[in-house]
C-alpha cells in the first residue's frame, strides 16, 4: 500500500518511469519522492538499520532520501523532479 495518497494534481499529465524495474506512472510536477511514495510504502531501507525510510527534511538538507538511477547516478528524491523514462532503483530491491 502506498504511503502517500494523491489528493491534488490527479489530472496532470502522466509521467512514466520504472521503480526497481516495475513500470509506474507519476504526475507532471512530481518530485521523485512524491512519485515513489505514491507507489510504495517506503522510499528505501536505511543502509544502517534496514528500517524503511521516507525522507526526513523534504528540502534537500538531510540526505535521508537517496535513490539511484540504473546508470548509478545518485539523486536526492525530495529535490529532484521526475522526468519521463527515469529508471529508479532503491535499496528496497535491486532491478533485475
Ligand atoms: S528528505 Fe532530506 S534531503 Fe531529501
Amino acid at each position: 500500500m502506498p504511503l502517500l495518497h494523491r489528493i491534488v494534481r490527479k489530472d496532470h499529465q502522466a509521467v512514466a518511469f520504472t521503480l526497481d524495474g516495475k513500470p509506474c506512472a507519476g504526475r507532471e510536477g512530481d518530485t521523485l519522492l512524491t512519485a515513489i511514495l505514491a507507489q510504495a510504502e517506503a522510499l528505501r531501507l536505511s543502509e544502517f538499520s534496514g528500517e524503511p525510510r521516507a525522507g526526513f527534511c523534504q528540502m534537500g538538507a538531510c540526505q535521508d532520501c537517496w535513490v539511484a538511477l540504473e546508470s548509478g547516478e545518485r539523486l536526492r528524491a525530495c529535490s529532484t523532479a521526475l522526468v519521463a523514462g527515469m529508471r529508479i532503483v532503491t535499496s528496497r530491491r535491486r532491478a533485475a
